[in-house]
């Protein structure tokens, strides 16, 4: 089952702050990539642990936080409350990804950087397609993209029960997730074949809460940009 935006709801009515109170290791890694930008979006960002993180370290920045769900970003505020104030630089904007356009208009006329951290290897192959090409089609020229995705070095890869090739149900939060896990080859190809240009993809590793357990997740960071106009 692919997971529909009433999953989303029903997960973070019932489970609340689930990925933890603290920012993910993906929000170090993209620090210095951020710091370029004056306007940045996060396209499924959950209740912000990233994004409350990062406009907390650049207040100068503007962020939008994009997610399916309506109950995740109405518990942005009481998130950012437990440590301080609600950053007053951060939007939330309820949006699918999988909409024609992946962005609002208003975001993608002013964001130069997008982030996307835990998100594409939950969607199916052809979501996934549609999705870079949309970010290709609607992000400014020049716009650079940070992508996270499980990689098949992750331990749970080929554990759970087999949907696809490299595609398991394989989560004990959300026992029915289908969660791909990538080669790097693989993420590249989907990438350039929406027309993107990848210029790093690395591997990292993250201590992930998901419910009552911790688990060391690895994942794939690719670094890519929308071609330039000629
Ligand atoms: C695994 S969570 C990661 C959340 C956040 N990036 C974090 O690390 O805390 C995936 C998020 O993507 C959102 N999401 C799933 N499908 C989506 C879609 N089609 N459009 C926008 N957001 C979506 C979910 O609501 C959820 O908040």
């Amino acid at each position: 089952m692919r997971l529909t935006e009433s999953f989303w709801e029903r997960a973070y009515a019932q489970s609340g702050f689930c990925w933890g109170l603290e920012h993910s290791q993906y929000a170090e890694l993209i620090m210095t990539t951020v710091e370029r930008h004056a306007c940045v979006a996060e396209l499924g960002c959950g209740y912000g642990r990233d994004l409350v993180y990062l406009a907390r370290c650049f207040p100068e920045k503007r962020f939008a936080g994009i997610d399916i769900s309506a109950t995740a970003l109405a518990m942005m505020a009481p998130y950012a409350q437990r440590s301080g104030q609600m950053p007053m630089n951060v939007q939330g904007i309820k949006w699918d990804v999988r909409s024609e356009r992946p962005v609002p208009g208003e975001i993608s006329e002013r964001a130069t950087c997008y982030l996307c951290h835990s998100l594409v290897h939950l969607l199916s192959e052809g979501e996934r397609g549609e999705f870079f090409a949309g970010l290709d089609a609607a992000a400014k020229p020049g716009s650079q993209l940070l992508i996270s995705a499980y990689s098949t070095c992750d331990t749970r890869f080929g554990h759970g029960c087999k949907v696809a090739e490299g595609t398991y149900r394989c989560s004990s939060q959300f026992p029915e997730a289908e969660v791909h896990f990538f080669e790097q080859d693989e993420l590249r190809t989907e990438l350039v074949a929406a027309g993107l240009q990848v210029t790093q993809i690395e591997e990292f590793e993250e201590v992930e809460h998901l419910g009552e357990e911790r688990v060391t997740s690895l994942y794939l960071l690719a670094q890519a940009e929308v071609a330039k106009a000629s």
